[in-house]
């Protein structure tokens, strides 16, 4: 990763030609004590995993699979604040490379013009109070085609970065990942110096969801309402019909009207 220019984020770096999933690699290099920061990269996955139990498509060399470990001091509850700052850094580093208008789909994809280009699976190892290590599983659609994504199944409309893109850009792997590490090692930092405020903000000016009607499904109920705010631990408020608002921490998003 030539353009790295982190302390630790990306400076342990394994790279595989063909794994199951970068993130079950990941798992098993942190509970061998890997250091903050450590990287799996894959070209292909086998088992490639999104969230709730749904596979990823993993086509070969034209995505990004890759997993970082985190071993933040943080209860578990906040979790899911490190799925959405990853979620902000992704959206903005692809914004500011191309010229485009990436957001942040709550809980955990990033979208241009309403289509996924990226998914991110958090997962973590818990002590009673404290996460002992968090894997951040990322997958970015990069150099796909619409003939990709023909056999797959999708819950929403995916694209890539590089049907998004102005036709003229050269786009790499290989630069995506290392400005979305150099990025997120300060934002990471800054995360866990001064706190989840400043990202909430972030995140509410970046959100594909605020100010839409939604239905969200947490698995034990569906919810219908307006989504007019965050939570400052990250939850999303829905106003109901009748103006109760409540907070959903994660859920899956069945339907947007915008
Ligand atoms: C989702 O949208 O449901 C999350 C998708 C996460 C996919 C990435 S690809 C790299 C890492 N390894 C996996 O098996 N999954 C994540």
């Amino acid at each position: 990763l030539s353009l790295l220019a982190t302390e630790n984020m990306g400076r342990s770096y394994h790279y595989c030609y063909e794994v199951g999933s970068t993130n079950d690699l990941a798992v098993s290099l942190a509970l061998d004590g890997a250091p903050e920061g450590t990287c799996v990269v894959a070209e292909a996955q086998t088992k490639g995993r999104g969230r709730l139990g749904r596979s990823w498509l993993s086509v070969p060399g034209k995505g990004i699979y890759m997993s970082v470990i985190l071993r933040p001091d943080i209860p578990p509850r906040q979790v899911p604040q490190l799925t959405l700052l990853t979620g902000i850094v992704l959206a903005a580093t692809l914004n500011v490379m191309y010229d485009i208008d990436a957001r942040v789909k709550w809980p955990n994809d990033v979208v241009i013009k309403g289509k996924k280009v990226a998914g991110i699976l958090a997962e973590s190892q818990i002590e009673p109070q404290r996460a002992r290590f968090v894997v951040i599983g990322i997958g970015i659609n990069v150099h796909h085609g619409q003939e990709d994504f023909s056999g797959g199944t999708f819950r929403y409309p995916p694209t890539s970065v590089t049907l998004e893109a102005p036709k003229d850009r050269k786009i790499t792997r290989q630069h995506i990942v290392s400005n979305f590490l150099n990025n997120f090692e300060k934002a990471y930092k800054n995360y866990l110096s001064e706190g989840w405020e400043i990202w909430s903000e972030k995140l509410k000016a970046m959100s594909m969801l605020l100010g839409c009607q939604v239905v969200i499904d947490t698995g034990e109920e569906k919810i219908a309402g307006f989504a007019c705010d965050f939570s400052p631990e990250g939850s999303l408020v829905i106003q109901l019909p009748d103006g109760e608002k409540r907070k959903v921490l994660a859920g899956d998003v069945v339907h947007v009207y915008p």
